[in-house]
């Protein structure tokens, strides 16, 4: 894994809504980082955070294709862009072992749980379910084995006795916008 210094460019991939994406870009250009959001990629043509891209003026594109097809055109495009920092925000997919270790760089992902709680999908419900007091989410390395690697940053969100899936997910997300470019700051600086 090469060190990263200097002018660090970052690659997003997501697959919706693009809320943490948008969070990266406005905190990237009020803080001066020494990283900056180059790529946008998104596995669904309708995902809504494409439009902050595109009125970023980020270099972004949509690929709906099967799996192998999907990385084989996002590896050359994230080979062509010079990243060498890749952020999954909201990415609805599970990437390979073979496009992982291709990857010469970082990659890291928001997921919304305390983790090693709850990895994979419905994380707020299994919380409240098991009558837990915390929910939140953390910033961790992708690795190859789904929702396990490093973690980086991790918030806690008060679960509240009157907490349903929906309204525990609102409080983390705004939990997640300010804890993932704190994340991608110490992942570019080295702290961790
Ligand atoms: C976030 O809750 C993130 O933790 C999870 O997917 C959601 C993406 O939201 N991986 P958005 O697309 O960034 O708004």
């Amino acid at each position: 894994m090469k060190k990263l210094t200097g002018n660090i460019n970052v690659g997003v991939f997501i697959s919706g809504r693009g809320s943490n994406l948008k969070e990266l870009i406005k905190y990237s250009k009020k803080n001066n980082t020494n990283w900056k959001i180059k790529l946008v990629i998104s596995n669904k043509k309708e995902a809504k955070g494409l439009a902050y891209a595109k009125k970023n003026k980020i270099t972004n594109y949509a690929i709906e294709r099967k799996k192998p097809q999907f990385e084989k055109r996002a590896f050359d495009y994230l080979k062509k862009n010079k990243i060498n920092l890749l952020c999954l925000a909201g990415f609805m997919r599970i990437l390979s072992k073979e496009f992982i270790r291709n990857c010469k760089f970082k990659i890291i992902n928001i997921h919304p749980s305390l983790l090693p709680k709850y990895k994979g999908l419905n994380t707020h419900e299994r919380a409240i379910k098991a009558g837990d007091k915390y929910a939140g989410s953390t910033v961790h390395y992708v690795t190859a084995k789904l929702d396990s690697g490093k973690k980086i940053l991790q918030t806690k969100v008060k679960i509240l006795k009157k907490d349903k899936p929906n309204s525990l997910a609102k409080r983390v997300l705004k939990a997640e916008h300010l804890i993932y470019p704190k994340a991608v700051d110490v992942v570019c600086n080295k702290i961790v």
